[in-house]
């Protein structure tokens, strides 16, 4: 995908999202995008599609958190129990379904960085830890996130190791329901 590319699909985000009233998160997308992108540069053969990923990551804010079992039902898109307690977590599979059809990203590398953003999975790719690990980077939260520091000396060893440091926070910090994927990428991460 060429830049003239990708700045058309940033209009036809920026577009979709302020139609339903959510440019922060437009915002944040976009940061977490050109930042994966950054940080594929090292990783990749391929960092536009981190952009790409970070891009359309979080497209799914224009459902609630009310309406995600729902949308997700209407999709055929299949709920862990995990999940049905936390809706909040449902957000990366609709994200990818979106990008699927309404933005007809078909690169199923792509659309595994998207499905995974939240919660990583078992058999991660370079591709998945680099939007992962970007969406914890710049966060959509005010100021600095609290892991920072030790993500940022995380990194400088691996894309591994600094997966590992920032789910093993979220593990001894404010984590409300564990997701089975999440469980399985940290015990592989931790045993890398
Ligand atoms: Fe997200
Ligand atoms: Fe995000």
């Amino acid at each position: 995908m060429e830049t003239c590319d990708q700045n058309n699909l940033k209009n036809l985000i920026k577009e979709f999202l302020t139609d339903q009233n959510c440019l922060r998160t437009y915002e944040h997308c976009i940061s977490v995008g050109d930042y994966a992108y950054e940080l594929g540069k090292e990783f990749l053969d391929e960092p536009y599609k981190a952009r790409v990923a970070g891009y359309l990551h979080d497209i799914s804010a224009i459902y609630p958190d009310d309406q995600r079992i729902d949308v997700a039902k209407k999709m055929g898109i299949e709920l862990y129990q995990e999940e049905l307690e936390l809706p909040m977590i449902i957000h990366q599979k609709i994200s990818k379904e979106i990008a699927l059809n309404e933005f007809n990203v078909t690169d199923p590398a792509i659309l595994s960085a998207i499905e995974c953003h939240t919660t990583l999975k078992e058999e991660y790719s370079d591709l998945d830890l680099v939007v992962f690990i970007a969406d914890k980077i710049k966060w959509d939260r005010k100021g600095e996130p609290p892991y920072l520091n030790q993500l940022m000396v995380a990194l400088d060893i691996s894309l591994e190791e600094a997966a590992y440091c920032y789910i093993d926070y979220l593990l001894n910090h404010d984590i409300q329901v564990i997701h089975p994927w999440l469980r399985e990428a940290y015990l592989k991460l931790k045993h890398h």
